[in-house]
């Protein structure tokens, strides 16, 4: 009677576990069941779709081209606000998609650092914007940029990270560096990236479970946020903001969830290593990062930047995380990274 007690709990347990350990099914676009497509998309070469937006001037008239990469938790709705005088005068034509499982676009289990740059390749292709281009990454939109310097250098004009993610375990930071950064998070932030990195396949269960807490920001906690940035949500969030109700429509789990995973997973490289992208001076990288972002922490792009002395690093003062919402900073980075003529 009791053995069967104990294997009866047991198993409820081992079924329990199971589900929370499982991540729930995924409502892809366009299928039965899921949200309808509502975006142009091109079609991969492995069969996933990838959806996009074109913004600024027409590509046949743009001087430069520009593919964007959005951070976590948004999509190719981003908001980049280059004023319109200066994307005219500058000729830039924007290209923007939604990373994989966001959006309109196709969830990708095997996503990884690695897998983004290959996307970005194939839809740059797709839509012939040409055999060189610029990038430009926004916060967690950093990795896929840092992925770019890596796997297609030779596509590159020139690259801007705009307050980019940080990984706490790349080799080249030193240990006492990444420590003290990373102490500069929230305990749960800490803990949710440390799942994330040591424990993916836990990862679901963490997000979702109730006893710890986990990612400030998506739990409404806006601690993590300087005064800068909370003014900057104010001030958003009096203007419409289109697009947004579709980021996470595919579920939470191929979207943001596994944005982190593929984030905090183990690279296959390490940035300090990437060689000089032009040697010759005819393109440029930049890494912008605000003095009061407490999402990132300055101390390790500077760093990076200090090791690799061919990226331009520029530090705003008093400016958070939220300064890429900033008409004036977006002017200068368009400035820095693209050529006038
Ligand atoms: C937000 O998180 C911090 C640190 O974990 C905590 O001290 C604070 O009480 C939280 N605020 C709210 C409103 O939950």
């Amino acid at each position: 009677m009791i053995g069967q007690i104990a294997v009866g709990v047991a198993a409820s347990f081992l079924v329990w576990a199971y589900m929370s350990l499982k991540p729930p099914p995924s409502r892809v676009c366009g299928t039965p069941g899921g949200p309808p497509v509502t975006s142009p998309r091109i079609k991969l070469s492995d069969g996933r779709y990838l959806a996009y937006k074109e913004a600024g001037v027409s590509k046949e008239k743009a001087k430069h081209k520009v593919i964007l990469i959005h951070g976590f938790d948004t999509s190719k709705d981003l908001n980049f606000p280059v004023p319109q005088d200066i994307i005219e005068e500058l000729g830039i034509y924007f290209l923007s998609f939604d990373r994989a499982g966001y959006g309109d676009s196709d969830p990708y289990p095997s996503r990884s650092v690695k897998s983004e740059a290959y996307d970005i390749q194939e839809l740059a292709d797709k839509l012939e914007i040409g055999s060189k281009f610029y990038v430009i990454g926004f916060s967690m939109g950093g990795y896929p940029a840092w992925s770019c310097l890596r796997y297609i250098p030779h596509r590159l004009l020139g690259a801007a990270l705009v307050v980019p993610f940080v990984h706490y375990w790349w080799p080249c930071l030193p240990a006492e560096l990444a420590k003290q950064a990373f102490r500069k998070l929230l305990p749960q932030d800490q803990w949710t990236f440390r799942v994330a990195h040591y424990a993916p396949w836990l990862f679901n269960w963490w997000m979702t479970q109730k006893w710890f807490h986990s990612l400030s920001l998506l739990e409404g906690n806006m601690s993590i946020l300087c005064s800068q940035d909370l003014e900057m949500v104010k001030k958003l969030s009096s203007k419409p903001n289109p697009g947004q109700e579709k980021i996470r429509q595919q579920g939470l789990y191929e979207s943001l969830y596994r944005d982190i995973m593929a984030g905090y997973a183990q690279w296959e490289f390490d940035p300090a290593d990437i060689p000089d992208l032009f040697p010759n001076k005819e393109g440029s990288v930049h890494i912008w990062q605000g003095c009061e972002d407490r999402i990132i922490p300055f101390e390790i792009n500077r760093f990076i930047a200090k090791k690799l002395p061919w990226i331009q690093y520029h530090e705003v003062p008093n400016a958070g995380h939220m300064m890429m919402f900033d008409p004036k900073v977006c002017e200068s980075i368009v400035r820095e990274l693209l050529p006038a003529e």
